[in-house]
């Protein structure tokens, strides 16, 4: 029986920083519930000569860690898709059990990593790659396996979350709100994965593999993010009883496949998403025996994103105790269609600038109706450069029908231009 389970940890930045402190203040307890400790055996970094807030010795020799007969595990924490993904590939195929937070690289060669690991027998856990401290991976992968899934959804960016708080509540604007976000580590190394929808993106796409046993890239994902709400419209969904949440969204839709998707969405005031403030995020998953499940809890930041490594890593040194690795495998064994975008359905907040005459109301409100898009609601209420400033919420309408109407509005010579398009998800949580 070995003394002690050894990592490997590949990246001390914020989140391997959070690992560290982790092992080290709880490593009595980590101890006892593996039945040896666990420690860090060696670091590699980019920049050797950085300043770093906790003392160990560190590498910039990746061959020091993986021919290291002494490690058990290699913890990945660097970050982006090379050499992340080589140094994990060659780390299974060694016969190392590998633990990531990188959901770029889970995201994109998930299948790759996991067949490796199958081949070698060994772990390859990515709890923290998807929401930071909350559990979902472990909780769809095994606590909820009994159903059959038919929707994830939720709040999966940390960044953005905290930016639209930010935004709403404090009125700062947007440069301000992802500057403090990156200060305090939650944001990506470059943060337009983040504010552009990727991050969250790559996250759905994890769990909608998971959730529907089926393999969903990035590219089976429509993205959508938050470069293009203003306060503007953050102040119109305040007045209209809603606030702006940037959505990771998938649904099994029994008539056309699955529906993956990432959006910033308008939701009611009441709707217990709206309430998800800061770097929280919240996933509700939906299960044909369970019913509806919530899980919150801060989605980024080091010791919560820590707290999920670390749970993986303590995992696996239980599996390599017991001798039972590589038990829980790939699960996507279905081939499932996806719905295309143009047969899913949605209400849409629409805000225009329109040229301020008699009949040019009317003649908008007709354009929708000739494309079957139904209106809800209709507001104006001020002037910006001497141009009416218009803003409709519709019924849900299907996507084809309000990609017609904007075509035929963006013809008219009435319209100055169209400021925004939002989806409202008017839909409650049972
Ligand atoms: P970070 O603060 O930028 O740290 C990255 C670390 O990896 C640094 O120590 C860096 O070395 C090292 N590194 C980067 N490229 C390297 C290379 N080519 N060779 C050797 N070392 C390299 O990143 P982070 O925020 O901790 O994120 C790490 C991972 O966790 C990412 O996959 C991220 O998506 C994921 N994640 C982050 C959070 C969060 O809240 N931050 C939450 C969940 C998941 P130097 O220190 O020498 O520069
Ligand atoms: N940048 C990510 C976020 C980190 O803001 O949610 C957690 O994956």
């Amino acid at each position: 029986m070995k003394a002690s389970v050894n990592i490997g940890l590949l990246g001390l930045g914020t989140v391997g920083t959070g690992v560290v402190k982790v092992l080290t203040q709880n490593a009595r307890e980590i101890s006892q519930k593996v039945g040896v400790p666990v420690t860090v055996k060696k670091v590699m970094v980019r920049n050797p000569n950085k300043a770093r807030s906790i003392d160990v010795s560190v590498t910039t020799d990746i061959d020091e860690i993986i021919n290291d007969q002494d490690i058990d595990i290699i913890v990945e924490v660097m970050g982006g898709e090379q050499p992340a993904k080589e140094y994990m590939l060659r780390a299974l195929n060694s016969g190392k059990h590998v633990v990531t937070a990188n959901k770029d690289v889970v995201a994109k060669y998930g299948r790759e990593l996991f067949d490796a690991a199958q081949a070698n027998n060994v772990d390859f856990m990515f709890e923290a790659s998807v929401a930071g401290g909350i559990p979902i991976i472990r909780p769809l992968k095994q606590c909820l396996t009994a159903n059959k899934i038919s929707e994830v959804m939720g709040i999966v960016n940390g960044t953005t979350n905290y930016m639209l708080t930010k935004m709403t509540n404090d009125k700062l604007d947007y440069q301000t709100v992802l500057a403090e976000a990156q200060a305090k580590g939650y944001a990506e190394a470059d943060p337009t994965a983040d504010v552009g929808g990727l991050d969250a993106a790559r996250k759905i796409a994890i769990l909608s593999s998971i959730a529907f046993n089926t393999r969903v890239s990035l590219a089976d994902v429509d993205v959508e993010g938050i470069t293009n709400i203003s306060p503007v419209d953050i102040e119109y969904a305040r007045e209209l009883g809603y606030v702006i949440k940037l959505l990771a969204i998938a649904k099994d839709n029994e008539e056309c496949g699955i529906d993956v998707r990432v959006h910033p969405a308008f939701i009611p005031a009441a709707h217990p998403l709206a309430s998800v403030n800061d770097v929280f995020n919240a996933i509700f998953v939906r299960g044909n025996a369970v019913g509806e499940t919530m899980f919150y809890g801060r989605g980024a930041g080091e010791m919560p994103t820590a707290s999920a490594v670390v749970a993986d890593i303590i995992d696996v040194a239980r599996d390599i105790r017991h001798d039972i690795s590589g038990r829980i495998l790939c699960t996507c064994f279905e081939q499932r269609n996806f719905c295309p975008a143009e047969q899913t359905n949605s209400a849409y907040y629409v805000r225009l600038l329109v040229e301020d005459q008699p009949g040019v109301l009317a003649a908008i409100a007709g354009a929708f109706g000739a494309h079957n898009v139904s209106l809800n609601s209709v507001i104006q209420k001020r002037k910006v450069n001497n141009c009416a400033e218009v803003v409709l919420i519709t019924y849900l309408v299907s996507d084809a029908n309000i990609r017609r109407a904007l075509n035929t509005i963006k013809d008219m010579s009435v319209l100055t231009t169209v400021q925004n398009v939002i989806r409202v998800e008017a839909q409650q949580i049972d």
